[in-house]
């Protein structure tokens, strides 16, 4: 056993300290894989803590590299677990030293035993979640409350991860913590017509540059998981001809999914006259991510990956920067929108432009009810300016 080190796990710093007091709760989708923070970041021997879906987690990283998402409490009183020690084998409890194998939570010693007692510690399981390791996450799978501890040889669902088109790519990683609930993350992230208003800058598009678009969408229906993570598909299309960075690139032509609970891909190949000679396709491809930390509150995740100029160094950090900057214009209207959301007003979701939106809370409801249809029942066309 190594020397056991205290935890003092902390959350990232990148995130930002957003107001205590959020918007209204929105109702969470248990059963899923989450994405809980970034693994890259997490060294052997090394924890951290965050929280998902109301429940404050322990990560950390064993010895052997071996990830484990705890939840941040010990069975016996109640402590954070994270107030307490960890050697890259075992977490120790700082109350009373009961020791815990973290991947399983099953406890490994209770010091005050003596030989009068009959008490088995391995009997004993602190709560433990599966976890695996995907483009730098540690992702989560976050079970109904009651569902009871989840063996290691269990059929779960696939845990999600960004689609690559070759070997050879950059990726970068972006997070956001937004003071409103998943719902209003989530149709924040699919809402075509804040564009102009909320992304205005010269590299990206201006008021003045709105026109009207025409979208096909097509229902995504997972059948083979009843549903679960049904959605729909912004078609193939070529970007909006009014983003400049888009211009650049040739003809690249752009697919959006959406799937529940949270998560959205989004594919750019690039078909210009040339680019796959030596049989190279360019792409970019993102996978971007609502998770509910509290019913109120939620954290945008944007992972990206691309091979377009990918030995041009200079590419990713300005691509960060444009990205980072993108995504704090979302969260700084958010924050302002959490303060409007506070009194609980009535809202309105309008045709076409907020169809998606639409469509999301009927694909939520009927995911978390089991009973009702797509709400697509075939390809649909939708018109708007932007
Ligand atoms: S509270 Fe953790 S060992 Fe007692
Ligand atoms: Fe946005």
């Amino acid at each position: 056993m190594g020397k056991m080190k205290p935890m003092r796990a902390e959350p990232s710093e990148e995130l930002v300290q957003l107001p205590a007091k959020a918007g209204p709760p929105a109702e969470m989708i248990f059963g899923e894989w989450y994405p809980a923070l970034r693994s890259d970041r997490l060294r052997a021997g090394e924890t951290a803590v965050t929280m998902l879906l109301e429940i404050p987690l322990l990560v950390g990283r064993k010895s052997d590299g071996k990830l484990f998402a705890m939840r941040d409490l010990c069975p016996h009183r109640g402590i954070p677990l994270s107030a307490g020690w960890f050697d890259g084998e075992t977490v120790q409890c700082k109350y009373h030293g009961w020791r815990f194998e973290p991947c399983s939570g099953r406890c490994e010693e209770i010091p005050s035993l003596t030989s009068f007692d009959s008490l088995a510690p391995a009997k004993i399981y602190a709560n433990s979640f599966p976890v695996a390791e995907r483009d730098g996450y540690a992702w989560v799978y976050v079970p109904a409350a009651g569902a009871g501890r989840i063996e290691e040889d269990a059929a779960l669902p696939a845990v999600p991860e960004l689609q690559k088109f070759g070997g050879r790519y950059r990726m970068a990683h972006l997070q956001a913590e937004l003071p409103c609930n998943v719902d209003h993350g989530i149709i924040g992230l699919m809402d075509p017509a804040h564009g102009p208003f909320v992304h205005r800058a010269w590299w990206w598009r201006s008021a003045a540059s709105i026109h009207e678009k025409t979208k096909m969408f097509e229902p995504l229906e997972d059948s083979e998981n009843a549903g679960r993570n049904a959605g729909f598909r912004m078609s193939a299309h070529a970007p909006s001809s009014n983003s400049a960075p888009y211009k650049l690139l040739g003809k690249p032509v752009t697919t959006i999914d959406f799937v529940l609970p949270g998560r959205r891909y989004e594919t750019v190949l690039v078909q210009k006259d040339g680019a796959e000679k030596n049989g190279k396709k360019r792409w970019f491809a993102s996978l971007t991510t609502v998770t509910p930390m509290t019913a109120s509150t939620c954290r945008i995740d944007v992972i990206a990956a691309w091979n377009i100029a990918y030995w041009v160094p200079l590419v990713a950090p300005i691509a960060k920067y444009f990205g980072a900057k993108f995504v704090a214009q979302d969260q700084q209207t958010m924050v302002e929108q959490a303060r409007g959301l506070r009194s609980n007003p009535g809202l309105m979701l309008i045709d076409d432009a907020d169809k998606p939106a639409k469509w999301y809370f009927a694909l939520k409801q009927r995911r978390l009810t089991g009973e009702g249809e797509h709400p697509l029942n075939g390809p649909v066309e939708l018109h708007w300016r932007s």
